[in-house]
């Protein structure tokens, strides 16, 4: 079904109309941002000839994302999410040359406490033991010394502490202050794959759609320092399920890490730990600030 040059003239004239009307906000970025949403909104309303019907679902779905979120859940963010939104945020908004940021998804807490570096997070539970060290440079491979780590993942039964009420709620999390060299360690275990909220009206439209619900195993990284711009990213352990089918596209080449034996006699020892282990390794690159 074509468009009739008159359609297409009145299509033109109302988006116009309706990016002109943001020109005059008293923040600038605002005028800018609103009129380019305007403009392809419109452009997507136009090229797909939207039904007023589908309209009407469309905005159902939207009352049906109000509808289910609180304080603990928030449905517009994972819509966000599954449509790949949140990803392109993050690839637009990371500077470039550092290590790549990926989402923070939902069970990032503020009150993670400060532990030793070379911290044991492990605490009797089941899981297969990782060695997770590194380092924190610069762009140009030089240590940032004092660089800051937030560390959390879902425990072996594939929940956060958030959504396992038998879990404590400090569980495998941890804020950790690296040494003079950019040093990092810490012990814990084998992060596992989990599917996103599925109770909801996301969850429907990911079902109609036949979508994997699947996120691939990963740990939580917020890296930070003085003078340096703010990581926030996630360590996917090579040959997890998913990897390639991450339901919020989280995933980068280039935080897609080996899980390698271990038989550090030093390490074991000082964790108790029967060799072989898990040893991951990663260095992560900050960007300075401008
Ligand atoms: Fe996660």
């Amino acid at each position: 079904m074509s468009t009739s040059p008159q359609t297409a003239a009145l299509t033109q004239a109302v988006t116009q109309e309706a990016m002109q009307s943001f020109a005059h906000a008293t923040d600038p970025r605002l005028a800018q941002v609103m009129a380019l949403l305007v403009k392809h909104l419109h452009a997507f309303v136009a090229e797909s000839k939207l039904s007023k019907e589908e309209w009407l679902r469309g905005l159902d779905f939207l009352n049906a994302c109000a509808a289910i979120t609180t304080e603990e859940r928030n449905e517009f963010s994972l819509f966000s999410d599954i449509m790949g939104i949140s990803s392109m945020v993050d690839v637009v908004s990371q500077p470039e040359g550092g290590t790549p940021s990926s989402v923070l998804g939902p069970f990032h807490n503020h009150d993670s406490l400060l532990r030793d570096n070379g911290v044991d997070l492990t605490n009797g539970q089941p899981g297969e033991r990782v060695w997770f060290h590194g380092r924190v440079v610069d762009t140009h491979g030089q240590p940032i010394a004092n660089a800051h780590i937030d560390f959390w993942q879902n425990a072996d039964n594939g929940l956060y502490p958030a959504q396992d009420p038998e879990q404590d709620p400090q569980n495998l999390r941890c804020k950790i202050v690296c040494d003079a060299e950019g040093g990092f360690n810490l012990l814990t275990i084998r992060p596992h794959p989990y599917t996103v909220p599925t109770d909801g009206p996301v969850g429907a439209l990911l079902a109609a759609s036949q979508r994997n619900i699947w996120r691939p195993a990963h740990y939580h990284l917020i890296v930070s320092a003085p003078g340096y711009v703010g990581l926030v990213t996630e360590l996917f352990p090579k040959g997890s399920d998913y990897i390639d089918n991450d339901t919020v596209f989280g995933v980068r080449p280039g935080l897609i890490v080996p899980f390698v034996p271990c038989s550090n006699s030093a390490v074991a020892q000082r964790f108790g730990l029967e060799a072989p282990f898990l040893e991951m390794t990663y260095e992560f690159q900050l960007v300075k600030q401008d």
